[in-house]
């Protein structure tokens, strides 16, 4: 008899908790690096609101900008042991999963971030979301951030000017190469541990775009930025590949649309982010912003570009190739 009382309370009590756990939704973590007034972190919150809204609720994300979670050491491995579902790293922060997509780090390569964009979009950029698919991660898309400036305690002008001093770079081989090029000193940092090492002098300056050199206040400890351009900082947005692969269509539908979605919303955002942030800086009166004339920019691309060759073979030519090619408008 106590038996059976037992076992008809333990019925009652499941299927009090039965209907409430179904419901429970599915949690998923977003973690980045930069802060929430930046085009990637405009665009994770924006995939929050519409992931949310197109699972009806089956799931919830919960955003960590500012590597409050995890730093660019941790991102990646957190992916692969399933602590965090979605990262946006840098391009450049892909550099021991694959060599490939490195060409994003060629100095000099791309005029701008619409030409980035064409190349994205095109048959090898496409491909490049599934390079690493062999490793775990799955790109499901790219997001755009925009073009680096250079910056230091001293004006940069001319190539000369950088000779000597060290430059924190994101992990990436072509970026310490670039620098070494300049008879500089290339320093790997995590971008949490920029802004100290600048304000202490542990590195002389850093390359970096506009939104992030405004946000995360690089601006106050560097007193001079030449708007270089000379490379780009774009994400792409990895899952663990055998969750997603392992979530239901329904699911996958609905937030692939999100994400296609937040990404329209981050490509709209990012160029006038960016514009904004200089503007900030410039009238900040902190930094002086210093422009190159053609003959100047002409002696960068010249110290900067005989990269190329050196990493042509790891990265493939045709990759570099079409790369170029999506600079003109034309044929694109
Ligand atoms: C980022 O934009 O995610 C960080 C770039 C950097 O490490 O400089």
């Amino acid at each position: 008899m106590r038996k059976s009382i037992f076992v008809v309370a333990s019925i009652a009590a499941l299927a009090l908790v039965g209907p409430a756990a179904a419901q429970q939704p599915i949690v998923v973590k977003f973690s980045h690096v930069v802060a929430d007034n930046t085009p990637k972190g405009q665009a994770a919150i924006k995939f929050k609101e519409l992931a949310e809204k197109y699972t009806n609720g089956k799931v919830k994300v919960e955003v960590y900008p500012n590597s409050q979670l995890f730093g660019d050491a941790k991102e990646m491995e957190a992916v692969a042991l399933g602590d965090v579902q979605f990262i946006a790293p840098s391009l450049s922060k892909f550099d021991k999963f694959t060599k490939q997509i490195q060409v994003f780090d060629l100095p000099f390569l791309f005029n701008d971030i619409a030409a980035v964009d064409r190349f994205q979009a095109g048959k090898q950029g496409q491909a490049l979301l599934r390079s690493m698919e062999s490793k775990n991660f799955l790109g499901l898309a790219y997001w755009h951030n925009g073009m680096k400036q250079i910056s230091a305690n001293r004006p940069l002008l001319k190539p000369e000017d950088a000779k000597g001093l060290k430059f924190r770079i994101q992990a990436s081989d072509i970026l310490a190469a670039q620098f070494q090029g300049l008879n500089a000193t290339p320093q790997k940092l995590a971008f949490s541990e920029v802004y100290q090492a600048l304000q202490v002098g542990t590195v002389d300056g850093q390359e970096n775009t506009w939104s992030n050199i405004f946000s995360q206040k690089f601006y106050e400890v560097q007193k001079d930025i030449t708007e270089s351009d000379h490379g780009v900082i774009d994400y792409m947005v990895v899952v663990n590949a055998k969750w997603w692969n392992g979530l239901s269509k329904d699911l996958q539908d609905a937030m692939k649309k999100a994400m296609d979605e937040a990404t329209k919303v981050n490509n709209d955002v990012a160029g006038k982010l960016n514009d904004e942030a200089k503007q900030k800086i410039a009238s900040s009166g902190a930094s002086k912003i210093h422009q190159l004339t053609p003959e100047q920019r002409k002696q960068w691309v010249e110290a900067m570009k005989p990269v190329w060759a050196k990493f042509e073979s790891a990265i493939g030519k045709d990759l570099i190739d079409a790369a170029v090619a999506s600079n003109d408008t034309k044929t694109n």
